[in-house]
């Protein structure tokens, strides 16, 4: 039996913009265990990224707590929760994220030098290489492509060894081959590091490398039978 490390309790999120309310997601409770692998697949506008935003406390919920290794993180003051947050979270968002005036690697090394620890740099040039941006070392982020870029911005959330990992959309940009090799790379953290992943993606194919499907529609999450290899 693994232990449980992330859990939402009754969490729910309306946002407010102009005349219209959108319950973008629905109250919900879920639980997550260490090294687990879990896929939240949904439409485009199903409130995916709400969800992970929240797991991840860059957003509050409008009710409900969120509990990191049992402790509620709403509670905390903003420098305790950006502190646990960067030693326990990694986020790979749908927008990259990078910051436009450090190349790949300073970019991947941030989140470690925040935190006053001293980069391994064989291991960060060796998850580079898995990544396939090893060439991409020295450049800045509007000199890669697309896909470079978001391999680079999983890279950064890899190379913290956090125990939680949130990828939003981390494959939208990549082809079918590297979007596989991506897929497999994080499964395989989840075991061998028993880092707990939560990846949202619009492609159901990710879900046979899950230990666990989510599905989200209209603010609404479901658990689905998991047919996948593990
Ligand atoms: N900051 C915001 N203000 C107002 N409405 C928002 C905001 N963020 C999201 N929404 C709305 O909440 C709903 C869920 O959005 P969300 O971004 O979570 O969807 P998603 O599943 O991640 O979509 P996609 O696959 O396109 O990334 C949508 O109807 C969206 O328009
Ligand atoms: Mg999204």
């Amino acid at each position: 039996m693994s232990s449980i490390i992330l859990e939402a309790l009754d969490i729910a999120k309306t946002y407010h913009s102009s005349a219209v309310a959108v319950e973008a997601l629905k109250p919900c409770t879920l639980s997550f265990s260490e090294g687990e692998f879990t896929v939240i697949v949904g439409k485009s506008g199903s409130g995916k990224s709400t969800l992970l935003n929240l797991l991840g406390t860059l957003d509050v919920p409008d009710q409900g707590d969120i509990l990191l290794q049992g402790k509620s993180v709403l509670k905390l003051s903003d420098n305790a929760l950006s502190r646990l947050r960067r030693r326990k979270v990694g986020f790979v968002h749908q927008d990259y994220s990078l910051f436009p005036e450090y190349t790949a690697y300073e970019n991947i090394i941030m989140p470690i030098r925040l935190d006053d620890r001293k980069e391994e740099e064989e291991t960060i040039l060796g998850i580079m290489k898995t990544l396939g941006i090893e060439d991409c070392k020295d450049k800045f982020p509007g000199e890669m492509s697309g896909g470079q870029q978001q391999r680079t911005a999983i890279a950064r959330a890899l190379a913290i060894r956090p125990a939680v990992i949130l990828a939003d959309e981390p494959t939208g940009n990549l082809d079918a081959a590297t979007s596989r090799e991506v897929i497999r790379l994080l499964s395989r953290a989840s075991r061998v590091y028993s880092q707990t992943i939560i990846m949202a993606t619009h492609d159901r194919q990710s879900a046979d490398y899950a230990d666990r499907v989510l599905s989200i529609r209209d603010g609404v999450v479901k658990e689905m039978a998991v047919t996948g290899q593990g």
